[in-house]
């Protein structure tokens, strides 16, 4: 690979003047393929060049994809990222980030219908997504103020972002049975987790979860069953009551 940048140094930024890059892949003879997504081309890169020549250049599609949506989900804020940092193509990046003043967060992903699962965040303190972007783009990411269009525009966008698909197929018997279980008064999901978005839209306030079985009878503590041992682990009254072992069957 004699002609691409020594390891260690960054493509060069004219790379990019010629549109947004979304895949590479290495071709025969020092070549790069380099897919554009607007405007939607293959460039092929070859030798020390700087810039894509328009001949080394394959059109993919006259139809513009141009969105400002995108653009601004895809934008360095100012503060060295992007919201796409975090939520590599719209989803997540499975990280846990330490915020300041926030504590732990791990990414959520925000595809599949965003809007409908309002209050955003793990807090459920952001009550729409115009909050949300502001709070986040200019308080988290020193960015400038958004315009109500620009916001409008990224939120749309979010909003369209389709859903990944199940790591499961639904025919599995496995995904039948966990879905009954779901659905069971035992495990009670469906009363917080219920309708499309497995959502009832409300933030339940957790008390730290330190339960644990009694050693002896193996029931819950906090469950109704009496434990007669002296050890008996105690509960925080206001966390929920994990079901009782006998009502939860994975057979
Ligand atoms: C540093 C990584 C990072 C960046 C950058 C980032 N996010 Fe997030 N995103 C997170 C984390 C972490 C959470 C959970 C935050 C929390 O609970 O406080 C989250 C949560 C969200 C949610 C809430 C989803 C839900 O179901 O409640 C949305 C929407 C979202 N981000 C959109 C954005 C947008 C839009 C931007 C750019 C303006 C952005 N994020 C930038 C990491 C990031
Ligand atoms: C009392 C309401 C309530 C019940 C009952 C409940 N959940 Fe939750 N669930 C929540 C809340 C609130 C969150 C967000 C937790 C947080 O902010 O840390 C959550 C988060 C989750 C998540 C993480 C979602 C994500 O995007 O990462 C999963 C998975 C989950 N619950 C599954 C279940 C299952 C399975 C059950 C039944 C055994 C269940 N929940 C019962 C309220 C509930």
């Amino acid at each position: 690979m004699t002609g691409l940048p020594p390891p260690g140094e960054r493509c060069t930024p004219e790379l990019f003047d010629a549109g947004e890059p979304v895949a590479v892949a290495y071709a025969p003879g020092d070549r790069l393929l380099v897919q554009v997504r607007e405007p939607a081309v293959l460039a092929v890169v070859s030798g020390t060049q700087t810039r894509i020549p328009q001949e080394a250049t394959i059109v993919l599609s006259s139809e513009s994809r141009a969105d400002t949506g995108h653009t601004l989900f895809h934008t360095n804020s100012g503060g060295g990222l992007a919201c796409a940092s975090c939520h590599p193509e719209g989803h997540d990046d499975g990280r846990v980030w330490d915020l300041d003043g926030e504590g732990s967060r791990r990414t959520q992903d925000p595809s599949g219908g965003l809007l409908k699962t309002a209050p955003f965040h793990w807090n459920g303190d952001m009550p729409d997504f115009s909050t949300l972007a502001k709070n986040v783009f200019v308080g988290r990411m020193s960015g400038p103020a958004l315009s109500v269009e620009q916001t409008r525009a990224m939120q749309s966008w979010v909003e369209a972002l389709p859903e990944l698909p199940p790591l499961r197929a639904t025919s599995e018997p496995a995904v039948a049975r966990g879905k009954a279980l779901f659905e069971s008064p035992a495990t009670a999901c469906t009363s917080c987790h219920g309708g499309d978005q497995l959502t009832n839209n409300n933030s339940s306030p957790w008390a730290p979860v330190r339960c644990s079985r009694c050693r002896r009878c193996g029931a819950w503590a906090g469950a109704r069953r009496t434990c007669t041992t002296a050890a008996r682990p105690r509960c925080p009254t206001d966390s929920p009551t994990p079901p009782a072992a006998a009502a939860i069957s994975t057979a």
